[in-house]
């Protein structure tokens, strides 16, 4: 059963989102049935059906089972999974291009693949039954956003080997949805099309809203005019201060989609516009557990660490157990009996050790979110030209702020982020633009240090 509800935390004129209870979240366009089984019950099932596809048919993880020794036989309950050997990017990438799919080539509907900063890209490949699985859970994904089949979707999430602009795509359209493939990039134009295609939903990472907002700004434009409801963003950490500013300024909810290629894409967990407490994981297809990313020992729910999934439906490149670097925790379900994940607070490869203090990027967007005058465009360098470490933050002034209250500002900063995380850093203001854009993911650290010292700050 759908209810309407106003967004009655935004300020002014309210849009009327649509929200959804447990029952309906599962019926019908979810292809979730348990069939009278339970969720565990369920889980082990296709637990064990994935163990024994993956020792059958990868030469990855037979070697790895056999290494430590373990055979699907050897899981009885779910908690046995902690048996079974991790899986990293490493292992994709010495797997390149194809040497981690379980199925033959003729199977593979599509390749994605995740450039990442260094190195090989890893490469992920889908049947035709992952691919409408997908297109399923982002089905399901927004529909607990408030979107329901005959809105228009407009994505602003790069098309091509990302997961995150096709993965959209093909899930709204088999669902029903009018899609509308704008992609990242040309931002006047994604404001044109904005106002003349008049969708109800944007799909697009938060750092490049906030840029589309900077345009409609630019050009005189007021962003809560538009016909837009719902914006479902992901693909890089986001404050609750960022979903506070762009909720205010456009009108619309902002819900949090959680997802990694190599686990599937966008859609592994994703938030519900009525609570907005953090992204459920579709559990019926993934299994989470968060370990202690140095010891590997699997914590109890509520507990921050490094979260891990296993695919329960993949056929293509189901993952055993794949550590995702992102540190979060397990949290219970509020809307429905799927558990949640907390913010995720960072990734346990992008932590910097700046004089010691461990510090995620998202720190600083929480402080500079709370400074008045200052914008959320902001990067961050870290140079080590003597012995010690030193931070520069570069962060853009709103237009309106005079000169000369910037040096305020910019104090007030360095003033927050030396009480609330304990570094000091200089804070440069800068003009309005001019802070390096991405269309797709923000890059906010320039980590400078000698190439061996900063590797060594990493996790
Ligand atoms: O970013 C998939 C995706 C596309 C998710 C569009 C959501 C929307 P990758 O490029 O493989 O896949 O990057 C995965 O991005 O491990 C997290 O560190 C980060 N990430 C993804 N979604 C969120 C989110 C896509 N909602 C990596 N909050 C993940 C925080 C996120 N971080």
């Amino acid at each position: 059963m759908a209810s309407e509800q106003t967004a009655d935390h935004l300020d002014g004129e309210e849009k009327t989102v649509a929200t959804t209870d447990t029952n309906d979240a599962f019926s019908g366009f979810s292809g979730l049935d348990l069939q009278g089984t339970t969720l565990a019950d369920l889980q082990l099932q296709r637990l064990r059906s994935t163990l024994e596809h993956v020792y059958a048919h990868s030469t990855h993880y037979r070697e790895a089972f056999d290494a430590l020794g373990v055979t699907p036989n050897d899981l009885v309950s779910l908690s046995d999974l902690a048996r079974f050997p991790f899986t990293t990017k490493a292992d994709l990438r010495a797997n390149y291009p194809f040497g981690f799919f379980s199925v033959p080539m003729s199977e593979i509907a599509r390749i994605h693949a995740s450039s990442g900063t260094t190195g090989q890209p890893t490469v992920v490949g889908y049947t035709r039954s992952d691919l409408d699985h997908w297109a399923n859970l982002i089905s399901r994904s927004l529909h607990v956003a408030g979107g329901r089949p005959g809105m228009k979707v407009h994505i602003a999430y790069g098309y091509g080997l990302f997961t995150g602009g096709l993965g959209a795509h093909f899930g709204a359209e088999t669902s029903g949805y009018t899609v509308i493939p704008m992609s990242g990039g040309q931002t006047e134009k994604q404001v044109q099309l904005i106002l003349d295609f008049e969708p109800d939903i944007i799909m697009v990472t938060p750092s490049y809203m906030l840029t589309i907002l900077d345009e409609f700004r630019r050009k005189g434009i007021d962003p809560r005019s538009t016909s837009l409801k719902i914006g479902v963003f992901g693909a890089e950490p986001w404050t609750n201060a960022m979903r506070a500013e762009i909720e205010s300024a456009f009108g619309i909810r902002a819900v949090d989609i959680y997802g990694l290629s190599e686990v599937m894409g966008p859609g592994v967990a994703s938030e519900y516009a009525s609570d907005q407490n953090g992204p459920t994981i579709w559990e019926d297809h993934f299994l989470a557990e968060v370990i202690d990313p140095a010891t590997g020992e699997v914590l109890p729910d509520g507990s921050y660490g490094e979260l891990v999934f296993t695919s329960l439906t993949k056929q293509a490149m189901p993952v055993i157990r794949y550590r995702t670097r992102d540190l979060t925790c397990l949290l219970p379900g509020t809307s429905s009996p799927f558990r949640r994940i907390g913010r995720i607070t960072g990734r346990s490869d992008d932590m910097l050790i700046i004089r010691g203090v461990n510090v995620f990027p998202t720190q600083i967007e929480e402080q500079l979110l709370r400074c008045e005058g200052l914008t959320p465009h902001y990067q961050m360098e870290i140079k080590r030209p003597h012995r010690m470490d030193e931070v520069t933050i570069m962060v853009e002034a709103q237009a309106d702020l005079p000169q000369a209250d910037h040096s305020a500002a910019a104090k007030r900063l360095a003033g927050y982020i030396k009480t609330t995380i304990g570094i000091s850093a200089t804070v440069q203001l800068c003009a309005p633009g001019s802070v390096e854009r991405s269309s797709g993911k923000a890059v906010r650290v320039r980590d400078m240090r000698p190439k061996e010292m900063a590797d060594a700050t990493h996790c």
